[in-house]
């Protein structure tokens, strides 16, 4: 079953910007980072803000209210990654000219201090285009 769902028009975000969009009830924020398309949830595990809003650099986003870093590919928290901070990481696929984000059926690691074992948001065939 695919529970893909679209979220935007490729060429909706612009290289190197992110926004956001609700998926079933959660907010996610979708980057172009460097031909790519990377999902992580949008809601900053620090203090709430919207980490669309945040600067794109090196595949992670800077949050705009603090300055935390996210990596855009498993969302881990880059400025201590051994803290087990993150944020939650989604499938994102392109279909024709649609961008589709996958939300997992269970809710997992929304600014959920535990170490996940596994993020697996990204397969490799993610381009814009
Ligand atoms: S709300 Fe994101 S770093 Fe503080």
């Amino acid at each position: 079953m695919s529970d893909f769902q679209t979220v935007a028009k490729v060429g909706d975000i612009p290289e190197g910007e992110g926004r956001s969009f609700p998926v079933n009830g959660t907010m996610v924020g979708v980057f172009l980072s460097a031909g790519r398309y990377l999902a992580i949830n949008d809601f900053c595990p620090h203090m709430g803000a919207s980490l669309a809003e945040g600067h794109v650099e090196d595949n992670a986003v800077m949050c705009p209210w603090h300055a935390w870093r996210f990596s855009l590919q498993d969302g881990t928290w880059l400025d201590n990654s051994r803290s087990g901070i993150r944020t939650a990481c989604y499938e994102v696929r392109v279909e024709g000219d649609a961008i589709q984000v996958r939300i997992p059926p269970s809710p997992t690691a929304t600014a959920n201090p535990t170490p996940s074992p596994a993020a697996s948001c990204q397969p490799p065939s993610t381009h814009a285009g």
